[in-house]
């Protein structure tokens, strides 16, 4: 399996999956539970990052366990889905952006396979944090497909699972374009392990104080399904486009650390 989908709020259903196949994988980090598919006559594995039922909180997320599950299964490449709260007026609710910065405003997260404990002191490049290749894609396949896709926004990420205060967000908007609570440390997680990572953001709110009302979670949930079939759509095509050689340096992230260049 090289292709894997990590739906996040209010994309629990991986719809355009055949002969789904749930399956438990045991990482020294805890389980995870993935979804396993034919799309394509392809492979390909689907996470839910909550849970089915949403009932896993952003900062309790095992994403450690996850992201090992998914490189044990043989992934290479991974599309993600957030729900994030807007930062600029032009990126509205149910707008498509693809994710191509984040910063880190998260506490006090298990961010890191290299903590140190063996020894091993390990600093990853993080100059282009998105997969280059496959964020070529998504956007090349929005434009065949007549989908509004934004292809760049910088990504804040809170503890959560609070939302923004009207302070945080103006200060916030100083620096990003959206704000959600899971990009990191998934985006980081798929770096250390060498795989290709890329996010499409769907904005279902404007951020605290920006927008003219108190924010919902079903405020957020009831956009995210009124749009996800873009989205949805969206990666349905980007698969059967994703060549078998990578020809992006995701995979190279850790060579300067194993002596032998490749
Ligand atoms: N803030 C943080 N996370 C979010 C938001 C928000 O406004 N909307 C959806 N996820």
């Amino acid at each position: 399996m090289r292709i894997a989908i990590i739906g996040g709020t209010g994309v629990y259903d991986p719809k355009f999956l055949e002969n789904p196949e749930e399956v438990i994988i045991s990482t020294p980090y805890g389980d995870a539970k993935i979804i396993k598919g034919i799309y394509s006559g392809e492979e390909v594995g689907f996470l839910a990052r909550h849970g089915v039922k949403h009932s896993v909180p952003p900062h309790k997320i095992n994403y450690k366990a996850n992201m090992w599950a998914l490189k044990s299964l043989g992934v290479e490449r991974i599309m993600a889905t957030t729900a994030v709260g807007s930062l600029r007026m032009n990126l509205a609710p149910g707008d498509l952006v693809l994710l191509d910065q984040f910063i880190d405003f998260t506490k006090g997260r298990d961010y890191t396979f290299y903590d140190g404990k063996d020894g091993k002191v390990i600093h990853i490049d993080f100059s282009e944090p998105y997969c280059p290749e496959l964020r070529n894609i998504l956007i090349e396949e929005a434009k065949n497909l007549g989908i509004k896709l934004h292809p760049y926004g910088t990504y804040i990420c809170t503890e959560g699972p609070r939302f923004e205060t009207p302070a945080e967000i103006k200060m916030f908007a100083n620096f990003g374009d959206v704000v959600g609570m899971t990009n990191v440390p998934e985006v980081v997680l798929a770096r250390e392990l060498e795989m290709c990572y890329a996010t499409v953001s769907l904005v279902t709110n404007y951020a605290a104080g920006i927008s003219k009302t108190p924010l919902t979670h079903q405020e957020v949930l009831s956009v995210m399904a009124e749009n996800i079939e873009k989205v949805r759509s969206l990666f349905s095509s980007v698969i059967p486009k994703i060549p078998r050689e990578r020809s992006c340096p995701c995979k190279f992230a850790l060579r300067e650390y194993r002596g032998n260049n490749k």
